[in-house]
């Protein structure tokens, strides 16, 4: 494929945003990206991905397979539509290749976006097998293999790439996620924390409710209505480790009155492997569990996940 001077210095200008936005020259790693493990490995990517890219500069039309089923005509099953994108006139992630499709190739594609940075969690998709948010996954810039997008797994689809959470957000609530108190704060004013305090928290709150974990966990496919899913009990790790919540002990119990809603974890921990948040929610379940059997052996077990 021909290769225009103007393509050319769009490749070289986009890599040398990445390279000179994101990444410390000193330490060769990605300051503002500090203590997430996730994000400079995608960071990295899409630098040598870029690199491929002017590395590679003869062939850059990249196939994307991508799911396809319309509600309005029900009797067509759903099939995998192919599209050719030019990379050199695309952004690095798979979200903007999605975006340009939609713009210039075929409008009725459907999926969800925001914020296009990893913080609103609606763009999840499974992007050639692994559940991850495609505005932080770095497009795969290997032209000779077609990328495949598909829904999140085993969940209802209401169209093409945009699946059902009613279920997931009903176990989100069913955990009570805000700040439940028995008296009022000291000062009259406000509930506050020691640094100590605040930092137990660390690794809990950044969860950004996309649901990459719970749809790639096989306890939450077989059991969707019973067991509340990775996402939702990281949520209620989160506030019973909070110093400020006085419900410790009730939402404990809540949680473990039948044997579902957080004993069907068996400790696979796909959904650890797949958050693109760098979190660890199979951790934060077996913590419960060892607060509520009171074991300090399953508390260190704990630790080690
Ligand atoms: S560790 Fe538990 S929650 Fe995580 S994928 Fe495995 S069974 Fe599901
Ligand atoms: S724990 Fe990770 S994968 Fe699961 S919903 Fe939160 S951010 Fe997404
Ligand atoms: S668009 Fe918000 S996480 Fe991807």
């Amino acid at each position: 494929m021909g290769f225009s001077s103007s393509s050319k210095k769009w490749l070289l200008e986009g890599y040398r945003k990445v390279v000179g936005g994101l990444m410390n020259p000193k330490h060769k790693r990605f300051g503002v990206l500090e203590e997430h493990p996730v994000g400079q490995d995608h960071a990295q990517a899409a630098v040598e991905s870029h690199q491929t890219l002017k590395d590679n500069i003869k062939c850059l039309k990249k196939e994307f397979k991508i799911y396809r089923w319309n509600p309005d005509h029900p009797s067509q099953k759903p099939f995998l539509k192919s599209y050719f994108i030019d990379l050199s006139n695309c952004g690095p992630m798979v979200l903007d290749a999605l975006q340009k499709i939609k713009s210039e190739d075929d409008s009725t594609l459907s999926y969800r976006r925001s914020c296009r940075e990893g913080i609103c969690g609606s763009c999840a998709m499974n992007i050639d097998g692994t559940n991850t948010v495609a505005c932080l996954k770095p497009i795969d810039t290997n032209t000779s293999k077609a990328t495949y997008i598909t829904p999140l797994p085993h969940m209802h689809v209401i169209k093409d790439l945009v699946v059902d959470l009613t279920n997931f957000y009903q176990q989100y609530k069913s955990i009570e996620p805000w700040l439940k108190t028995k008296k009022p704060p000291p000062d009259g004013k406000e509930y506050k924390q020691t640094p100590l305090e605040r930092k137990k928290l660390d690794g809990l709150y950044e969860c950004i409710l996309c649901a990459c974990c719970s749809t790639s966990c096989p306890s939450y496919w077989w059991n969707p209505e019973e067991f509340d899913g990775p996402a939702a009990l990281l949520h209620a790790h989160r506030w019973i480790s909070d110093s400020r919540d006085d419900y410790t002990e009730e939402r404990l119990q809540a949680l473990t009155e039948n044997d579902k809603r957080l004993y069907r974890c068996r400790t696979i921990k796909n959904c650890t492997a797949t958050c693109p948040k760098s979190l660890n929610p199979a951790r934060a379940i077996r913590q419960m569990e060892a607060m509520k059997s009171r074991n300090p052996f399953s508390a260190r077990v704990a630790e080690t996940i």
